[in-house]
């Protein structure tokens, strides 16, 4: 504590770890990444310390804002309030089992919450940005699959921090890739520099030895698969020798026709070889049925497949822009009182690639709902089963003076999916193009109860309602007490005690 390096906070906790081994899990977790702060190469990233009173934050379902429009459909989910208690709750049902978290935090703008504002002058606390994500990161990890992926929207100033922010929770041997949405075509004309026209998409894997990317399906593919097989697929004829990829001696060698005829690598300078094949001996033996030989040349079967290796670049119309993203919002609320939502397009890409067709998916800085709608329309469009559970918390700003969750994100969800407002009404203009895209809403709030609550209806074990976490109803007291405990932070202990 003398050379600063542990906060007196940090440092209570510290002593009550050691005196209590058996301590709770938030708590050992905040202990474990305590241990590991200095470990990184000249990174250090400030964290948050979230409260730790002696409420139990839990899941309260919100009756006036969540709907059925029909009980065999697919039950999504809406979540008010901030995303640490939020990911605390969902880890009692979810832990291990999201496929697909989009997250777009605030970029450092004021009006985008009490923990958005940035301090770039401040280099020991670097800034809220970074320490607020921290340990909400470290929540997701446990959230995702095996097989799961992350991806996190970012602008051009953060993506570096953020960046560095997503090794150290992910490990640097997770990260998939950095792609680059062009957000802007045109205008910008009185920038000082230069037009920033592009955004990124951070993409990590849980683990990238289990993580599998799917084909983008809308991509444009080649036409040049001309020919077809007995079976009726297509392909094209790849030339088993490369001009290009750098002679190798084991790599050179004759390769004998079914009729006799004998096939060499092609040289186009024979005092400066750079050919071989693509394939070795082992290969040409074992996969030897698999050649075409053709013309004086030796082939492989290049079959057509339903879709192309997605790019990185996300340059054109289909990923939507900023602008498509007001537009989307525009048509359901008529005015925009919601900043800069991302367009649906870019997101429903995302989820595409990641995902097949029955996955969750999570958004824990959900803002308008733009993933919940992504989802929707992905599902349509592919008959799909997806599941989406956005969290956003209830910021009030000038224009939406009873909080984003209420005014805007249940707004959205109701009219994309029931094509009705909460009141009946449908007068909005994406009714009129639309058909409703269906599914039920279950909007919980984040409500908190005190661990001392001991009035008879309201204790913790009567107001936390286990069949909000994919538990059915509890048979005895006994049976919810120990759920209660098992699940929520500090309980136990207090029971023992
Ligand atoms: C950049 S916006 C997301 C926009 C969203 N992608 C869309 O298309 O509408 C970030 C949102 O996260 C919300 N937010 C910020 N901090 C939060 C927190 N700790 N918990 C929950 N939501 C938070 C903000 O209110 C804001 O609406």
């Amino acid at each position: 504590m003398a050379e600063k390096i542990l906060e007196p906070s940090n440092f209570d906790l510290l002593k009550k770890l050691i005196e209590k081994p058996d301590t709770t899990f938030s708590e050992a977790i905040q202990i474990a990444e305590l241990g590991t702060t200095y470990k990184r190469t000249g990174f250090h990233f400030d964290k948050r310390l979230e409260k730790q009173g002696d409420a139990i934050s839990y899941f309260k379902k919100n009756n006036e804002l969540s709907f059925v429009t029909d009980q065999s459909a697919k039950t999504h989910k809406l979540i008010t309030g901030d995303n640490y208690p939020a990911l605390l709750n969902l880890l009692v049902e979810y832990k291990g089992k999201i496929d697909v978290i989009y997250i777009d935090p605030p970029y450092g703008k004021d009006s985008m919450g009490e923990f958005a504002e940035t301090n770039y002058e401040n280099a020991i606390t670097r800034d809220n940005l970074l320490s607020m994500l921290y340990p909400r990161l470290y929540l997701a990890k446990q959230l995702l699959s095996d097989s799961g992926v992350i991806f996190c929207s970012i602008d051009d100033r953060n993506q570096a921090y953020i960046k560095c922010l997503f090794d150290e929770v992910f490990g640097e041997s997770n990260f998939v890739a950095n792609l680059i949405w062009k957000c802007k075509s045109g205008g910008a004309n009185d920038s000082r520099f230069f037009a920033i026209d592009h955004e990124y998409v951070l993409v990590y894997a849980r683990n990238t030895n289990n993580f599998v990317l799917q084909l983008d399906k809308e991509a444009e593919v080649s036409t040049s698969y001309n020919l077809e097989d007995e079976k009726g697929r297509k392909y094209a004829l790849d030339r088993l020798d490369k001009q290009s990829l750098g002679w190798l001696e084991s790599l050179d060698f004759p390769i004998i026709a079914p009729d006799g005829k004998i096939y060499k690598v092609e040289h186009k300078n024979p005092t400066n070889k750079i050919a071989r094949w693509r394939w070795g001996k082992e290969t040409v033996k074992e996969r030897y049925n698999e050649l075409v030989f053709k013309d004086g040349y030796v082939y492989t079967k290049n079959y057509q497949k339903e879709g192309a290796i997605p790019r990185s670049l996300l340059i054109t119309d289909r990923f939507g822009r900023t602008r498509t993203g007001k537009t989307d919002f525009s048509d359901l609320f008529g005015a925009s009182i919601f900043n800069n939502p991302k367009p649906y397009k870019l997101i429903k890409y995302l989820i595409q690639i990641a995902s097949n067709n029955n996955t969750i998916i999570l958004d824990f800085f959900a803002g308008s709902g733009t993933t919940g709608q992504a989802v929707l329309e992905l599902n349509k469009e592919d008959n799909g089963n997806r599941q989406f559970i956005l969290v956003t918390n209830n910021e009030k700003t000038d224009t939406t003076p009873n909080g984003i969750a209420i005014d805007v994100t249940s707004k959205r969800l109701k009219r994309v999916m029931t094509g009705k407002c909460y009141d009946g009404a449908s007068d909005f203009e994406w009714a009129k193009k639309n058909k409703p895209l269906g599914g039920n809403l279950l909007v919980m709030d984040i409500a908190e109860v005190s661990n001392f609550e001991a009035v008879k209806g309201k204790t913790p074990f009567d107001v936390i309602d286990e069949t909000l976490y994919g538990k059915e109803k509890s048979k005895t007291i006994k049976e919810k007490v120990e759920w209660v405990c098992d699940n929520f932070e500090g309980t136990q202990k207090r029971l023992e005690e």
